[in-house]
């Protein structure tokens, strides 16, 4: 079948397999091409499948030869449709880091249900041992507990007064005039439910109540803080709530791990990136295709592999992480430095619909959206088929 892209707002309603497993390859030469660095060696990574989580687990294993164990809630091919972009990222990902000598093992699967969790546990006692390192890189909208048959949505909005705003439509390939209401104290609670701290705290409870978590073995979390800027919507949003429950969480898990295993948990600060989950934060999108112009412009644009190859490389995580005052380790550092964000907030005011693709790095940014599920990369054939039998029988 010839696949092509569909997209309906902001959401991709395809992906192209081997664009993806060409957009992963890159990620594995970047890294190689980078050099070898000193990793922790066995590492369960929550939320493996895109993203931060999918650069981390390539850093790991092609930089510093780490065996790993994913966990994502992704979709293989069926009747219904192709499946999703981090399905194929799995299995390429377990095909490449195989080739190379190294353990790599998925469950597909809700990382927050107790099964799960039991299944990674039984798998990590069967085949992997104890866990040098858990990356928790979750960011979904939703949180089931079957045990109470408690659901919560996160959502979107602000805690203070309500925000207007240009948000990019990527189908329309316009801006959208929005409007981010003030949330209500139930939504910021579900919303910290889902994106905050919860989930992170109980795996590392359950790995250690299992025994699996090895001598020293660390604990890291992405997160955002961003500019001034993007408060209102992110720092003060529900999603800032959620995020602030993160660090407090982590915190705690770290008196937990030295009390235990003599181990450390930390926070990571990473730079605003496009990814499938950050394209649907409104408002944030104009900001972003800002960003990526002016640090294109004076040399410190990095995506996913770029971040995640630097948070091992020189920011120590995993060995001796270099944490700040409030033992944050920070990767926003070039997005935040104070002479971009001035000529940021110079130009944010001025964009509108008219005048965004020039003043923004637009295309830049649809461009990486696209390649996150394996569109408009150059040296794909996008015009031959893909053969879908040949896709079913890939195993994550
Ligand atoms: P992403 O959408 O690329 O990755 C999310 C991952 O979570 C995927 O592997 C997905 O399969 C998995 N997932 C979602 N729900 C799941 C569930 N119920 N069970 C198991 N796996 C599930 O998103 P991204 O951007 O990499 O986000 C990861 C973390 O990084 C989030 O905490 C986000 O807030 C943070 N972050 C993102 C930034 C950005 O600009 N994109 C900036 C800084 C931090
Ligand atoms: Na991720």
């Amino acid at each position: 079948m010839i696949i092509t892209p569909q997209l309906a707002g902001n959401v991709a309603r395809s992906c192209h397999p081997i664009g993806c497993q060409q957009a992963l390859q890159a990620q594995i030469d970047y890294v190689r091409a980078q050099g070898a660095i000193t990793t922790p060696k066995r590492v369960l990574i929550l939320g493996a499948s895109s993203g931060f989580g999918l650069a981390a687990r390539v850093a790991l294993a092609f930089g510093g030869g780490a065996d790993t164990y994913g966990v994502s809630f992704e979709r293989g091919p069926s009747e219904k449709g192709v499946g999703s972009a981090g399905w194929y990222n799995n299995c390429y990902f377990r095909q490449a880091a195989e080739a190379a000598g190294l353990q790599a093992a998925n469950t597909i699967g809700d990382a927050f249900s107790p099964k799960v969790q039991e299944k990674v546990i039984a798998d990590l006692k069967a085949d992997f041992g104890q866990i040098d390192m858990v990356i928790y890189s979750l960011a979904t909208g939703r949180r089931d507990i079957p045990a109470t048959g408690e659901s919560f949505r996160s959502v979107l909005k602000t805690t203070g007064a309500p925000v207007e705003g240009n948000t990019i439509n990527l189908e329309a390939q316009a801006l959208e005039w929005t409007s981010i209401p003030t949330a209500t104290s139930e939504e910021i609670t579900h919303t910290t439910k889902v994106m905050g701290g919860e989930g992170w705290q109980e795996w590392i409870e359950a790995l250690l109540a299992a025994d699996l978590l090895a001598p020293g073995a660390q604990t890291l979390a992405f997160s955002y803080l961003g500019p001034e800027l993007s408060a209102p919507v992110y720092r003060f949003g529900t999603i800032g709530v959620a995020k602030e429950h993160l660090h407090a969480t982590a915190n705690h898990l770290n008196e937990q791990l030295q009390q235990t295993v003599g181990g450390i948990a930390y926070p990571v600060v990473a730079k605003a990136l496009v990814t499938k989950a950050s394209v649907f934060i409104p408002v944030m999108s104009v900001y972003l295709a800002l960003l990526m112009k002016q640090m294109k412009a004076n040399g410190t644009h990095e995506g996913c592999i770029e971040q995640c190859y630097r948070l091992f490389a020189t920011k120590g995580a995993g060995q001796q992480p270099v944490l700040d005052e409030d033992r944050q380790l920070r990767l926003d550092d070039y997005e935040l430095a104070p002479s971009l964000q001035a000529e940021i907030a110079k130009i944010y005011p001025t964009i509108n619909g008219d005048n965004f693709k020039a003043l923004t790095d637009f295309d830049g940014y649809l461009h990486d959206f696209m390649a996150l599920n394996g569109f408009d990369l150059a040296g794909v054939d996008y015009s031959a088929e893909v053969d879908m039998t040949e896709m079913a029988a890939l195993k994550p």
